[in-house]
Order: structure tokens, then sequence, then C-alpha cells
């Protein structure tokens, strides 16, 4: 796909994977509409963007509340007038045992890992079905597919995400709308220290290698498509 004048939803662009995403994809020429909720560092992203030559807007929003959600896709709609690739890629992580993991830190991992995305999904779907295209690109996890112990909540959001997007694309392919995910395995952002703090830094995913992801997915011909991409530290163990 040529991503020039493609415009872009990058959510969580602040910070970790979303920011190398954003950062990548400007680059290779497409309007990044960066989004999260804290404007400083979104700010300071699309300047970075911008300095290198690159096209971005940022619209802050808290995933955790519909009407900012539906605020954000009511300001892409009257600005830029369409939506052609949305990255959900926000989440939030938490660790512990099932015995006593606090139900509402539960809920909130469902809200911000699962409902929030599921909405983005409807919404850009209405302005992408009319359209006659779109790309969705899901960030799942490796625990999306896999289970490992004191991760209910989160591998439980993941496992929602991994349904979430083999439903859409089965619906919505004769739209021509292609929907993928990416499952990574541990990446050294913010987030990993909340459910894996026992893994060493240095061998850890680097943002970077998810935005090649990305990239790879986007580069793909018509004729291709590739509906999942599991991504993991090479020092794990195969399959
Ligand atoms: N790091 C890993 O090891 C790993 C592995 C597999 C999958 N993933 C997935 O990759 C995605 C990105 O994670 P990351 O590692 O880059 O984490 P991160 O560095 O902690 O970044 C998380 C991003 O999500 C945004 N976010 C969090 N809560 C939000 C809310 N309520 N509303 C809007 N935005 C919100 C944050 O922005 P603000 O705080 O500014 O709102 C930030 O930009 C997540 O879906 C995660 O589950 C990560």
């Amino acid at each position: 796909m040529d991503l020039n004048n493609k415009y872009v939803l990058v959510t969580g662009a602040s910070r970790g994977i979303g920011r190398a995403i954003s950062k990548a994809l400007a680059g290779k020429g497409a309007f990044l509409i960066l989004s999260a909720r804290t404007e400083d560092l979104l700010s300071e992203v699309k300047k970075e963007i911008i300095t290198s030559g690159g096209r971005a807007e940022y619209i802050a929003c808290d995933l955790a509340r519909d009407e900012d959600i539906l605020e954000l896709f009511k300001k892409i709609k009257k600005d830029f007038g369409k939506l052609d690739i949305l990255i959900n890629n926000a989440g939030i992580a938490k660790g512990g045992s099932i015995v006593d993991f606090p139900v509402k830190d539960f809920d909130r991992l469902i809200n911000i890992n699962l409902r929030a995305p599921y909405i983005c999904c409807q919404q850009a779907l209405k302005m992408m079905i009319p359209a006659g295209s779109g790309y969705i690109i899901n960030i799942s996890s490796v625990v999306g597919i896999k289970g490992y112990p004191y991760q209910t909540a989160y591998s439980a959001s993941k496992h929602g995400i991994t349904g979430l997007t083999k439903a859409i694309a089965a619906e919505v392919q004769e739209n021509g709308i292609r929907v993928s995910m990416i499952l990574p395995g541990g990446v050294d952002t913010a987030l990993v220290g909340n459910t894996r703090p026992d893994l060493d830094k240095s061998i850890l995913l680097k943002p970077e290698d998810i935005a090649n992801t990305v990239l790879y997915l986007l580069s793909l011909p018509e004729r291709a498509m590739v509906d999942q991409v599991y991504i993991r530290r090479s020092v794990s163990k195969p399959f």
C-alpha cells in the first residue's frame, strides 16, 4: 500500500510501541493522527515527526470514556474527511494471582484493551465501509493465544482482541477492508514491567521491531494477505 496521503490513527501514540509505529509510518509519507491521554507527550511526538519532514496532528482521548472515543472519530471525520488505517495499539497491563486480583482492575483491563478497540473498530468502519477500503491492525500479544500464570486479566483482554480481529476480518473482507493482528512477546517499554518484571531488558524486543512488522503488513500487494504475525523474543521457545 502506498502510504502517501493515507490518514492513519494510532492509539497509544504517546509512548512505547505506538510512538515507534507512528514515527515509522510518518517516515513513509502517511499523515499521522496521534492519540493517547498525555498531551505533552503527543505534542512531542508530533514535533519529532514534523521535524523529520513528516505530517501529524494529535487528538487527546481517554479510551476509558466512550464520549472521548466518539469525539475523536467525529473530529477525524470533520478535520480529515476519512480514515485509511487504524492501529489499535493502546493498552494497559497488570499482573497478579487470580485469587486476589481485584475485579475492578479486571474491568479496567477489559475496558481499555478490548472494549475501547471494539468501539474504535466500529467507528472506523463507519468511514471505511462507504469508502470501500481500509486497514485495521490490532496489537494483541503472545498471551492473546497462550496462557501465562499471573496474567489472567491481561490474557483475557488479549484473547478478546484475537476473537474481535478474526470476526471483523471475516465480516468486512467483502467491503475491501483488511484486518490483521500482531502478537508480540516482551517489548522494552514501560508496560512490560507490569507483567514480566522478571525479564532481562537486554533480551526484549524493541518497539521498532513491532513498527517494522506494521510496515511489513502494509507493504504487501493486493494479492497477498497476512492475518497475523506472532513475533517473539528469539530466546523464548518456538511456537
Ligand atoms: N510491551 C510489551 O511487552 C507488549 C507485549 C505484547 C503486546 N503489547 C501491547 O502493545 C500495546 C502498546 O504497549 P506498550 O508496551 O507500548 O505500552 P506503554 O509504553 O505503556 O504505552 C501504552 C500506550 O497506551 C496509552 N494508553 C494507556 N491507557 C490509555 C487510556 N485510558 N486512554 C488512551 N490511551 C491510553 C498510553 O498513553 P497515555 O498514558 O498518554 O494515555 C501509551 O501511549 C499494548 O496494547 C500492549 O498490550 C505490549
